[in-house]
């Protein structure tokens, strides 16, 4: 399994994988919503605010993983992880948990100082996450699940206080997926 950083010419092979993935774990629907907020994370942000990675096997992309950029009160640089996907017959491999650390060791040498994500705590602890209260730092929009709102520092171990909202690129910024 090889990882690389995500290119536009892959992007048709990228959106398939994640409304496939997600359809088979959440149903369709999801897997269309899924597959259209992948498509619009593409097509809408500025390439210095977006960062996706592949996992590739044998010539066939088997995981996707796309960061955005996470807007703070505050000077601190930092990225958002959503969505990550791996094909659904090559799940619980160990490729979910490489792809994230790959793409969170990237982000550490490009000096961003602090990573979120919005999911499963059991499962992102597994690669360095933790929760976070809104009273630490506010999440973008309203959070349906508050104990899914996760976050790592990546430079200094700790993280400070935030008055003030954050602010998620446009095509996160739909309560739908929050
Ligand atoms: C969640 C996902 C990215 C994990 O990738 P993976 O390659 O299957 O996971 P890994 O093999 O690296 O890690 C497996 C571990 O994570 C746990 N895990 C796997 N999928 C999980 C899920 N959906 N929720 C919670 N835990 C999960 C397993 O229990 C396992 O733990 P263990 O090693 O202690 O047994 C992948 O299963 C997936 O794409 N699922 C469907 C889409 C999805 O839910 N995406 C995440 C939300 S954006």
């Amino acid at each position: 399994m090889k990882i690389s950083t995500f290119s536009e010419n892959q992007s048709p092979d990228v959106i398939n994988l994640f409304t496939k993935v997600f359809s088979d774990s959440e149903g369709q629907g999801e897997g269309e919503s899924i597959g259209s907020l992948v498509s619009d994370l593409i097509i809408t942000t500025d390439e210095r605010d977006i960062l996706g990675f592949v996992a590739v096997l044998e010539e066939e992309i088997v995981g996707c993983i796309f960061f955005s950029r996470l807007t703070l009160p505050s000077e601190k640089i930092a990225f958002i992880l959503s969505p990550v996907a791996i094909a659904t017959e090559q799940q619980g491999k160990g490729i979910g948990q490489q792809l994230i650390r790959y793409g969170i060791e990237y982000l550490r040498l490009k000096d961003v100082d602090l990573v979120f994500t919005y999911g499963d705590p059991t499962f992102y602890s597994k690669v360095g996450f933790q929760q976070i209260s809104e009273d630490i730092v506010k999440a973008p929009l309203k959070l349906t699940q508050p104990e899914g709102w996760l976050a790592q520092s990546l430079q200094s171990g700790v993280i400070d206080v935030m008055e003030g909202s954050s602010e998620c690129v446009k095509a996160l910024n739909k309560q739908e997926y929050w």
